[in-house]
């Protein structure tokens, strides 16, 4: 049985050479398989007397059971080898730095915006909003502004082609007349009516274009009616906005009489910080007035009963103001470095 003792040794050998489950799988079938060597002894064995079968059987099937232990050793340790290997691919070192990543933030004229939203609710006003593709009815003819008037002109105006008097809104001011008539809409009884007490921020667009001004640009409009409203309530609430905006009372307004069509009084709020480096450069940040009763008729209100004052401050102003930035239109090239200094 010599020969069976080297079949084996010769198995567990070829078993140890092969490096992966395919080649292992080959040299089972050298032994195991149908045609294998093990098989083929098996196979001799009807040739044999009775006794000389047994013997010779019972060495042979322990020869097998050698080798079918040995391949299943293998086997496993080859499984082994492939779990480690995979494990160390694919290792995930914990110490190593991270790569990063990039943090967005909110831009300074939504940071700005942001904030005045939170100083009008606390004085109960509620933000209002309206389209940017305006027509000419509430941009102009609901806020008794002449077909004449020069604002009204192809240079101050994009008027869109081939639209039938619509454009985009030159200033937020058309929201008034629109909340009127929601507000109006909504309580349908005018002799129980609520207060109107809305800021109305946005984008508007005008033919401009210096330090100062940039063809588009953003509003916010201040609306509040009422039975007894007048201009002292609007110097009231703008100086005080103004002082908790900028955090110091270390400022100085003036309102400088001037003409709108759909107020009387009207004025522009100028402003001016009284210390810090910037100190006495006066910056007009709004217009303002008394509502024209013509505006409170269109919108469906009567002037008899009710007053009302109305702003609209420039929102890249104030933010201008609030951050030092002395080119308006900064704020809208989209550079990062410039950006990326507000978050
Ligand atoms: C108006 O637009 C009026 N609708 C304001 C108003 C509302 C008056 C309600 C009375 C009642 P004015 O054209 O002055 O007014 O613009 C208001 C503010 O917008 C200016 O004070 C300025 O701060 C800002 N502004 C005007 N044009 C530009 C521009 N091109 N770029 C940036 N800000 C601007
Ligand atoms: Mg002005």
């Amino acid at each position: 049985m010599d020969q069976l003792e080297k079949l084996v040794s010769q198995a567990i050998a070829d078993f140890e050479a092969a490096r992966d489950a395919n080649s292992l799988e080959q040299a089972k079938a050298q032994y195991l398989g149908k045609s294998g060597s093990l098989s083929e002894l098996l196979k001799g064995l009807g040739k044999m007397e009775p006794e000389a079968r047994r013997e010779a059987g019972a060495a042979i099937n322990r020869a097998k059971a050698a080798v079918e232990q040995a391949l299943e050793a293998r086997r496993d340790a080859l499984r082994q080898a492939a779990l480690e290997a995979q494990l160390a691919a694919e290792a995930l070192d914990v110490t190593l730095p991270g790569r990063g990543r990039g943090h967005g933030g909110l831009h300074p004229v939504t940071r700005t915006l942001e904030r005045i939203e939170q100083l009008f609710a606390s004085i109960g006003f509620a933000v209002a909003d309206g389209p940017e593709i305006e027509s000419d009815w509430y941009n102009f003819t609901a806020l008794n502004t002449p077909e004449n008037h020069p604002a009204r002109s192809m240079h101050d105006t994009f008027y869109l082609q081939d639209a039938d008097k619509v454009l985009l809104r030159t200033h937020t001011s058309p929201v008034q007349v629109r909340y009127m008539h929601q507000h109006v809409e909504r309580y349908k009884d005018l002799a129980t009516m609520p207060e109107i007490r809305i800021i109305a921020p946005g984008r508007v667009y005008r033919v401009d274009y210096d330090a100062t001004h940039s063809p588009m640009f953003h509003q916010i409009e201040g609306l509040w009616v009422g039975e007894r409203v007048s201009f002292v309530d609007l110097k009231g609430v703008v100086a005080e906005f103004l002082r908790r905006f900028f955090e110091t009372d270390e400022l100085q307004l003036r309102f400088r009489p001037s003409f709108f069509p759909f107020t009387e009084p009207s004025a522009e709020i100028d402003f001016a910080f009284m210390s810090g480096p910037n100190k006495g450069k006066w910056l007009e940040i709004a217009g303002c007035g008394v509502v024209h009763p013509n505006v409170l008729r269109h919108g469906g209100i009567d002037p008899e009963r009710y007053t009302g004052f109305a702003f609209g401050m420039g929102l890249d102003r104030l933010t201008m103001l609030r951050y030092g930035v002395d080119d308006l239109r900064l704020f809208f090239e989209n550079d990062l470095r410039f950006l990326s200094q507000f978050r």
